[in-house]
């Protein structure tokens, strides 16, 4: 528990950094990074551009897998996680274009893009360190409320709740949200070496007290980090309230 939202993505953007340098990532090893989009890794991304730019930290063998894609929104779309990563981090940092990787939301046959998706992340051995961020529902990537624990790469319907919660994105007009995304699952999410979750603000603080206080259910998809060995929550101290 951090104070506040600075200290926070400080303390994530620090842990990054330190896990990368630790592991002394190589092109032949590199470091297998899984990244979130949403408002709530801003800081953190912020605060990592820092870091890469004072040389603390280099992305040059680090290779990234994104959480999850709208499906049918063009990449160039100023919404779509693509155009999302790419001007909030990887257009600031020294990673090498080829070792980014962004789920097609448009791609003709989606199941295949999903499976290739995870034999891809397989083919890196698997992920290092998964980073995320919580839904006010409690869900992980686009793993609504009752998504299976053990769920892979996938296409996934939108709740009306995320629908609304994500149409401030699209001009408050929930018509403009798309329905469908594409996510990794929650065992995808598990399967990391690593799972660190970024969770602030009040409107959070009840999907933090049913991940840590809760049982396991797939109701509140992030109470799944409960089964992983090293699973961490940073978060500020708006979002404990209901702890
Ligand atoms: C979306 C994303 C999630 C994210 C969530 C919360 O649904 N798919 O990965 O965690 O929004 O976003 P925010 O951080 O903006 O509250």
């Amino acid at each position: 528990i951090e104070p506040d939202y600075q200290s926070l993505s400080n303390w994530a953007a620090n842990y990054v950094a330190n896990k990368i340098n630790a592991a002394k990532p190589t092109k032949e090893k590199p470091f297998v990074l899984g990244l979130p989009t949403g408002s709530s890794p801003l800081g953190m991304y912020k605060a990592l551009i820092e870091l890469n730019k004072k040389g603390v930290v280099s992305f040059q063998n680090v290779v990234t897998f994104n959480m999850d894609e709208y499906v049918g929104l063009p990449e160039s779309h100023p919404e779509s996680y693509h155009s999302f990563m790419f001007n909030n981090f990887f257009n600031y940092i020294d990673i090498c274009k080829e070792n980014i990787h962004i789920l097609n939301g448009n791609a003709a046959d989606l199941e295949a893009e999903c499976e290739n998706y995870e034999k891809e992340i397989e083919k890196f051995g698997g992920i290092d360190l998964f980073l995320g961020g919580i839904g006010p529902d409690g869900h992980i990537a686009f793993n609504e409320p009752g998504s299976s624990l053990s769920s892979r790469t996938r296409v996934k319907t939108l709740t009306t709740d995320t629908i609304i919660a994500n149409s401030r994105f699209f001009e408050n007009d929930v018509n403009k949200v798309p329905k469908t995304a594409l996510t990794v699952g929650v065992g995808t999410v598990l399967s990391a070496k690593e799972v660190l979750i970024i969770c602030n603000g009040h409107n959070k603080a009840r999907a933090l007290q049913h991940a840590v206080e809760g049982g396991i259910t797939q109701m509140w998809t992030i109470s799944a980090l409960q089964m992983h060995r090293h699973g961490i929550i940073v978060c500020d101290e708006a979002a404990t309230d209901e702890l």
